[in-house]
């Protein structure tokens, strides 16, 4: 089944933009990327859109369909049409580069802040041992394909672009997690996640775990588990001691 609907797309740079019509045949079974290719292909040559895989796993197709963050080529067309028109938006939290096209590199240089994963000194390749239950704990969060959807959907930065010089997001202190949760990793990065990378704006609304596209329980299986960690840290009266004797 083919039909022609309105296609809404926000076009421009980072100066000056606007919301376009164009109409696109879309047709039973496509994604919203397949539009955007025949946009391109038929009426809109120079169009700005990124996108790699086609499948759900770059993460590089990341936009806003009707104002709700979704990967472009995993989104249904035919659902996404409201009335008689989709419309497609940049994210939101990122600056422009033109059309549908942010620049990102803000979460780049939050990745850069997270010490990588430190095993104890003389650890040999082979000397990896964990726990099963351990490797699928941790499992879940290398599911991130980088989407930044969650980064884009947090209200922290969402809407307090004035936070992300002190805040990492969901994506960033997830990895803080995952590597808290690691048995083989010695580094203690719980006052680098509350001082360094905000853990302490984060306030649980769960709307990063809503967008994912993995799946990923972003909110319950790592901000919580480290936000607890963090409070043992600061209020456990023998880790309080044990800090302050350690400092003289
Ligand atoms: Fe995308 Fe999920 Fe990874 Fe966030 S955690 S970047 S939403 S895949
Ligand atoms: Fe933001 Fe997710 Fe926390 S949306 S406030 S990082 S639970
Ligand atoms: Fe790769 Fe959409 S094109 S996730």
């Amino acid at each position: 089944m083919k039909k022609t609907v309105t296609v809404r797309v926000w076009r421009g740079d980072g100066g000056r933009g606007a919301l376009e019509d164009y109409r696109v045949e879309v047709s039973e079974g496509e994604v919203v990327l397949d539009v955007v290719h025949r946009l391109q292909a038929t009426q809109c040559p120079d169009l700005s859109v990124r996108w790699n895989c086609k499948a759900g796993k770059c993460g590089s197709c990341s936009a806003e369909i009707n104002g709700f963050p979704k990967l472009m080529c995993m989104s249904q067309a035919a659902q996404a049409v409201v009335g008689d028109a989709i419309t497609i938006t940049p994210l939101r939290a990122f600056p422009v580069i033109r059309d549908l096209v942010t620049d990102v590199s803000f979460n780049y240089i939050k990745a850069r802040e997270v010490p990588p994963f430190q095993p104890a000194a003389g650890t040999r390749p082979g000397e990896y041992r964990m726990m099963q239950e351990d490797v699928q704990r941790s499992q879940e969060f290398r599911k991130c394909i980088e989407c930044f959807l969650c980064q884009n959907t947090c209200h922290a930065i969402r809407d307090h672009e004035e936070n992300m010089t002190a805040f990492a997001g969901p994506r960033f202190l997830m990895r803080v997690a995952e590597l808290q949760m690691h048995p083989a990793d010695v580094l203690d990065r719980r006052a680098l996640a509350q001082d360094e990378l905000g853990l302490g704006y984060c306030n649980i609304t769960k709307c990063c775990t809503e967008v994912c596209p993995e799946y990923i329980k972003i909110t319950d299986n790592a901000l919580i588990p480290l936000k607890e960690q963090v409070i043992s840290r600061k209020y456990d009266p023998l880790v309080w001691l044990g800090s302050k004797l350690l400092r003289r």
